[in-house]
């Protein structure tokens, strides 16, 4: 087989030899030409270019590899226009202004590998057109008018690797439109008006690789979008105005490379989506009016080696932003909204080569030495960033300055707590209290708050710290006594205060069995506060309440016991113990039906007489 093809060829090649060495300018009057082309004897190339056709010329020689015939005027393409031509392998057709292919157009080119048809008038593409080209390796339709792609419109290309259509006027995909394109690896679909992605169509696509999205009129990519797509390394989506989300199922099944959704209207980065794409090495969010990139939130990335957001509304890159990012190397956030990049933003900044930072309203402190530090190291893409903020510093380049002057210019004050005389509270259970907690420093520090047991609080809770740097306790409780501590902390170091609460129980309280705790925590089921808006902890009620809910447990054991005590007589067998499971019916529950929450079961031994 291998040496049937070998002998052919060297049949081939030597024929061709014997031609060029020897007959060339005989050869050239035998071989046909047609008058507006130029035909290479030797590359088998024919160059109709340029030549005013208004159809595909006669006489071309059968030979041929290549056929160009672009910059024509050709609008139709009739039936089994080529079929002489067996050999070619490579056909143009650019640049013309087709608006009509016949089915069967291309019928007998078995061998050919590429087809252009770019720059034309298609505004539909038949189905058959592109039977007989068992080989075809790449279809370009780019910058048509094409509307939609029919059912079965490539089914004879089986062959097929890459289908350039970007630049038409795509409304619809049919589902079954790349049924048998069973090799396609790249799919250009940029400039098409499609209103949702052709998910049904893509599923016929399984071995695709590459694939671009230009003008999708979409507000959001739904779930499951391109799933199937198993080998599928590059997504890019771009100008996509209306695009704000991507559904946290969107890139479920994708196992990307490489992702790129630009110019669009993502105002967050889209973590959840994301976040399966352990193999995911290039990342662009370039142009959306995306504000922060979030601390912790990019670790399962862990392969990532760029992220560009370029031209974004960025204004804050939390610390931690890139940790887990161990072979992170470019960040190019140039043109946004940022006021500094702290180092603790990155995983390791040993890996970071290139940084685009330039046009940024940057603040210059010590937080950005570690830039001027780096900068032998650093590619700052020809543009340094410059400060803006600062007065003496004002549109200064940060490579002006010697390593000397500038850890004297990029400087930073500590935090300081305003207002440090100690703050005690002594306050009765259930109610509210709060300290007040102001710094000031360069850049000005942000405050939290520990709690006695030293972990920090959070914006939400009974107990919480409040954004403007005060601590609120709701409805005290004596476990909440202790020492609280407010830190101010920035860039340049910390301070911090200690705070002092005491919560007084209820007297009554350490008498009761039952404790009044869960009167607290459940407060809906009580019902001193049913159907109040707001819960309200009216001591006498409380007390009240509690009492009758004593009195009556007690009553109902007692005649239990009475109870007991007759029929152990009547025995006549006399017990002189009795052991009692009980469940104590609080107040709580006996007035509404049992929420069962303060139930608990126990028993308790007595001697009878
Ligand atoms: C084909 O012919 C045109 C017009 O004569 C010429 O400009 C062009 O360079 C030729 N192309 C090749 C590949 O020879
Ligand atoms: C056909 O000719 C044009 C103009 O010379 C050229 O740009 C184009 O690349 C050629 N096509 C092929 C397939 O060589
Ligand atoms: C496709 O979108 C372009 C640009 O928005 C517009 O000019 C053109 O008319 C649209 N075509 C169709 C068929 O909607
Ligand atoms: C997408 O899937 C997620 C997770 O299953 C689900 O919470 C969400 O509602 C789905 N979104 C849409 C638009 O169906
Ligand atoms: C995902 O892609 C990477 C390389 O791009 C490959 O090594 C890995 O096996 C793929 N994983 C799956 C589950 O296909
Ligand atoms: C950042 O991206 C922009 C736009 O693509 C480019 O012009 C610039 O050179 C990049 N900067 C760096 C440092 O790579
Ligand atoms: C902080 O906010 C809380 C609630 O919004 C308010 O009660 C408190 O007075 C504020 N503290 C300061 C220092 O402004
Ligand atoms: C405050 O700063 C000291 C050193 O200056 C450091 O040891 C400590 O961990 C810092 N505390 C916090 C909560 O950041």
């Amino acid at each position: 087989m291998f040496e049937g093809v070998a002998i052919h060829q060297w049949l081939c090649w030597g024929a061709l030899y014997l031609l060029t060495a020897g007959v060339t300018s005989a050869s050239e009057t035998r071989q046909p030409c047609p008058q507006s082309c130029r035909c290479s004897i030797v590359l088998l190339e024919v160059n109709c270019s340029d030549g005013q056709l208004s159809t595909v010329p006669d006489g071309l020689p059968q030979d041929a590899k290549l056929l160009n015939l672009t910059h024509n005027k050709i609008k139709t393409l009739v039936n089994q226009r080529f079929c002489a031509l067996t050999e070619l392998l490579h056909l143009d057709l650019s640049d013309n202004l087709l608006a009509l292919i016949e089915v069967d157009a291309f019928l007998g080119l078995q061998k050919l590998l590429t087809l252009h048809l770019a720059h034309n008038h298609l505004k539909i593409i038949p189905v058959g057109v592109f039977a007989g080209l068992i080989n075809l390796q790449l279809l370009d339709v780019s910058d048509n008018e094409i509307l939609v792609f029919l059912d079965f419109t490539f089914r004879d290309l089986a062959a097929l690797q890459s289908i350039k259509a970007a630049d038409n006027d795509l409304v619809f995909i049919s589902r079954q439109a790349f049924t048998g394109l069973t090799s396609v690896q790249e799919l250009h679909l940029d400039g098409s008006n499609l209103t949702s992605v052709p998910s049904e169509a893509l599923t016929q696509l399984s071995v695709l690789r590459s694939l671009h999205f230009h003008r999708l009129g979409l507000t959001s990519i739904p779930n499951y979008s391109f799933r199937h797509l198993v080998h599928l390394k590059e997504l890019v989506i771009s100008h996509c105005p209306k695009l704000e989300t991507l559904s946290a199922n969107s890139l479920f099944g994708l196992n990307l490379t490489s992702l790129a959704i630009r110019h669009c209207n993502l105002n967050a980065v889209p973590y959840i989506p994301l976040h399966h794409l352990v193999y995911l090495v290039y990342l662009d969010l370039s142009f959306n009016p995306i504000s922060y990139i979030h601390g912790n939130m990019l670790g399962d990335l862990l392969r990532l080696q760029e992220l560009h957001l370029f031209g974004g509304s960025l204004q804050r890159i939390e610390i931690r932003a890139f940790r887990g990012l161990t072979h992170f190397k470019l960040l190019n956030v140039s043109r946004n909204l940022l006021t500094t990049l702290e180092l603790d933003a990155f995983h390791s900044v040993d890996t970071l080569k290139t940084l685009g930072l330039d046009n940024n309203p940057l603040v210059c402190d010590c937080r950005l030495l570690w830039v001027v530090r780096r900068r032998q190291y650093l590619d700052l893409g020809g543009h340094s960033p410059t400060c803006t903020t600062s007065i003496q510093l004002q549109s200064w380049n940060f490579l002006d300055f010697s390593q000397t002057e500038l850890p004297g210019l990029l400087t930073c004050r500590q935090p300081r707590i305003l207002n440090q005389k100690p703050q005690v509270v002594k306050v009765d259970q259930g109610h509210t209290v709060g300290f007040y907690c102001n710094a000031e420093g360069d850049p000005l520090p942000s405050v939290s708050w520990l709690n006695p047991q030293l972990t920090p609080l959070s914006p939400t809770g009974r107990i919480r710290a409040l954004s403007n740097g005060s601590l609120e306790v709701r409805y005290a409780q004596p476990q909440d006594s202790g020492t609280y501590l407010c830190v101010a902390s920035n860039a340049a170091g910390n301070d911090s205060l200690a705070v002092s609460l005491y919560v007084r129980a209820f007297p009554s309280s350490t008498k009761n069995i039952f404790h009044l705790k869960g009167w607290f925590a459940f407060p809906s089921a009580s019902p001193g506060v049913k159907g109040n808006q707001k819960p309200q902890f009216d001591i006498k009620t409380l007390l009240i309440a509690a009492t009758i809910g004593f009195l009556s447990f007690f009553s109902s054991v007692s005649v239990c016991f009475v109870f007991m005590f007759f029929w152990s007589k009547s025995k006549g067998q006399i017990k002189h113990t009795a052991t009692i499971a009980y469940v104590p019916r609080s107040a709580v529950s006996s007035s509404t039906g049992g929420t069962g929450k303060s139930m608990e079961t126990s028993r308790f031994t007595m001697k009878l007489i």
